[in-house]
Parts: structure tokens; sequence; C-alpha cells
């Protein structure tokens, strides 16, 4: 992280390099001069796009990109690897590279896309992004991951964040819940009158990354932003096993005894039904899961509430999607150069994120067509930005590289099933957690 932490310093020495820097730019499509001329640039315009989303929400809102660029008669070929958090896509985008055969672009969180870059796959976007002013309207924060070597590698799409509680109204009225609970006892006591009124407390589904999304919540709650910050950013061995961590622990078994019996294996969107159709009262997750809310046609407010992980209000911790274009031939290049410009056009940003559940990844783009919880993700966003509480999820990649996030979700998910005590998780966390 220190390197990144670097690179983040860097970055407004890099700007004005890269603006002044002549790169080989990909030519625009030129006006037609002729039906058939057209036609032949038309067919040879498409974009393969790995990614994960499959869920109802998630599907919904790609479906904004791809007809988006389908307006701009590029063909898009889907290339979808279910599994939520993206584990899996990033299984099959190693075995296209590895074969030599990569995508047009792919949906890259964090450290993994610094890593690609490293490896010399990704396309320099720099030219594009000097041209659109990207280096003064994307966040400091998601640059950070977004540039490699001064070099933009990837367009961001989003800004989501880990640190959500969803719940359905009817529910806590049903159990008797009168208020959002704003600290941890406050939270258990309603999750206690849920699971009381014969319903499930907290809709979980047992999936390395979900039990770390819900780790990334009870860090900041029981530790505050310091605390995450020396363990997850600065891999500080005596955070990592210390007696909050202990604590942190302690609390992820009491969040335990409110999961259903066949949480194992659930898929996160799963989960999110449970609370959609009042079958459990909670879900943490990241703001995605409204996503699932919106697309079932609820309101907030009304049909389900969203709040910050009960001790967890003015800070942050994000992931960010981003789409990274893989370097291909130059004749793949105006359809990548396409797909780059439509990501990052603020238009599309709300478009996009109002369906998605995130907040857009510009501070340019106006918040009048976003909801209220969307509204909340952007106001909580700046102000955590302002404050210096605004941390990379580690659940999602923004906080250490995958071999890292890989051997903490091995920790977090053996304690939550029961197979090593607090103590034991903490120090197996510092021990797993070398840098
Ligand atoms: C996250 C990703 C989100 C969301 C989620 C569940 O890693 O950033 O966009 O889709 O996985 O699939």
């Amino acid at each position: 992280m220190l390197k990144l932490t670097k690179l983040t310093l860097a970055i407004a020495a890099v700007t004005l390099m890269a603006s002044c820097g002549k790169k080989e730019e990909t030519k625009p499509a030129a006006a037609p001069a002729s039906a058939p001329a057209a036609a032949a640039a038309k067919a040879s315009e498409a974009v393969e796009v790995l990614h994960w989303w499959t869920s109802g929400g998630e599907a919904a809102a790609l479906n904004v990109l791809k007809k988006n660029l389908e307006d701009q008669a590029v063909k898009w070929n889907d290339m979808p690897v279910a599994g939520g958090g993206g584990e899996q896509a990033m299984t099959a985008v190693r075995a296209r590279v590895t074969s030599g055969n990569p995508p047009t672009a792919v949906q890259l969180l964090g450290f993994d896309i610094q890593d690609w870059a490293k490896q010399g796959a990704l396309a320099d976007m720099s030219a594009l992004a000097a041209k659109e002013g990207w280096d003064k309207t994307v966040p400091p924060a998601l640059q950070a991951f977004s540039k490699f070597d001064g070099k933009w590698v990837s367009a961001p799409v989003n800004v989501h964040s880990t640190n959500w509680v969803w719940a359905n109204k009817a529910v806590l009225d049903k159990a008797g819940v009168k208020e959002i609970p704003k600290d941890w006892d406050g939270f258990i006591a309603a999750l206690t009158a849920v699971q009381k009124a014969g319903l499930v407390g907290l809709a979980h589904g047992g999936q390395p990354w979900q039990d770390a999304t819900i780790f990334d919540g009870v860090v900041l709650a029981t530790g505050g932003i310091d605390f995450y910050r020396k363990a997850f950013i600065d891999l500080d061995p005596a955070a990592l096993n210390s007696p909050t961590m202990v604590k942190v622990f302690d609390r992820m078994g009491q969040l335990r005894k409110f999961v259903d019996k066949d949480f194992s294996g659930r898929d996160w969107n799963l989960a999110a039904a449970m609370v959609i159709s009042e079958k459990a009262g909670f879900q943490i997750m990241g703001d995605w899961a409204k996503g699932e809310f919106i697309n079932a046609k609820k309101v907030p407010g009304t049909d389900f509430l969203c709040f910050r992980m009960p001790g967890t209000q003015g800070m942050v911790t994000f992931n960010s999607d981003q789409f990274a274009m893989f370097k291909l031939g130059a004749d793949k290049g105006a359809a990548q150069e396409k797909m780059a410009k439509a990501v990052m056009d603020p238009a599309f940003q709300s478009a996009f994120n109002v369906v998605k559940g995130s907040a857009p990844a510009r501070t340019d783009v106006p918040n009048t067509a976003f909801d209220d919880c969307g509204k909340k993700a952007m106001a909580d966003l700046a102000e955590a930005s302002t404050k210096n509480t605004l941390v990379g999820s580690l659940a999602h990649g923004h906080a250490v590289p995958a071999s890292l996030k890989n051997a903490a979700y091995d920790v977090i998910t053996a304690n939550f099933n029961g197979k090593a005590d607090s103590k034991k998780a903490a120090a197996d966390l510092a021990a797993a957690m070398k840098k």
C-alpha cells in the first residue's frame, strides 16, 4: 500500500505531464463518406466485455451501458462470469490472457487493475483522459487505482461502498423496531427483535467474499477509521493481532447467530431477496444490494431502509468498478475508445449509477436523479473524502492485493464457520497478512 500512497501523492505532478505529453490517439469515428463505407466501419466496431454483473439489478445497470454503445453502433459481445465480488471472473480473465486472447474490456477492481497494468497488459488511455479532462473530475482515491506509472489504464464507472445495512420496513414494523439502530448494541437488539418475531434476523450468503464484506463494516464499527487503516492499509501486526481485532471476531460471532441455517453458499442477491420478500429483517451488503430492491420496484424510505453499519456513519469503505481495455490490435482501438468515453460521460454516470446503487465516479455529476439512498451515498462519500475517513474495502480489493485479500478471506470465513475462535482468528490474520 505504501507504493500506492506514493502513487497517490504523485498524481498532481503526473496530471500536468499527462496533458502535455503527445500520445498516439485512436481516431474518433469520422463522418461516413458513403453508406457502404460506414456500414463496413460499423460492422468492425465491437466490444467483448467480461464482467460479473449477472444479478437482476446488476444486469439492469449493465444494460444502460450496452444500450449506450449500441446507439453508437458498437456491437456488444457479452462475456458474463457469475459470482459476486468477481473472483470467478478474475480466473476467467487469467485464462483468456494466458491463451493469448484477452477480452476487449474487463470489469476490474482496485489492486487487480494495478496487477494487470504491471504486467503491461492494459491499453494506455491517457490521450482520451487528457482530452476529456478525467484528471480534474475523478477523485484522487480512485485515480490511485485507475493510473499506473502516471498513465490512465482504466475508466472508473462508479463508487460503491461496503459499510451499508439494508432493512425491510414492514419486517421492522412487525418486530416493533421503531428506529434505525445507532450503535452496535442497538443493532443487536433490533436483530434479536426480528428473530423473536419468527423471521430471519440477518440475510446472509455464506461465501468468503460476503463474510469479508460484513467484516469490513464490523472492523470500522469496532475500531474506527484509524484502526482500520493500521490493520488493513499499513498491515501493522500489532493492530491485526490486537484485543480490538479479537472483539471484531467476537462481534462476527454475534452476527452469526442471526443467520438462518441455509446460509451456506447462498448468492448475495438471494440474500437480498429474503429482505425484499419480508423473510428477513436486515442484510449487511455493499450498495449494489440497492440495485436488487430497485429492480424489484421497491421504494427507499417506504419499503426498505438504507443506513450505514451502526457506528460507522461518517466513514466509508469504498470499492470502484472500473473498465480496463486490454492491449489488442489497432482495429479494436476505436471501439475501446468509444466504450471508455461512454463510461466516463457524466450523463451516463448518472443514468447507470441510479440503477446500479452506486455513486458516480466523477465529482461533477448532479445528485438530482438519485433516490434518497443514492443521495446519501454521494454525500457520505464527499464527507469522507474531505474528512479523510475514506478507506479502500478489504473485501473488494481496495486495501491489499488479491493474494493478501484471499488470505484474509480464509481466516474470516474459518472464524465465521466456527473453525477458529476469535483469539486464534486474530493471530491467524496477523500471520496471513504479512507485507
Ligand atoms: C462487487 C462489485 C459490485 C457488485 C458486487 C456483487 O465487487 O464492485 O459492482 O456487483 O461485487 O457482484
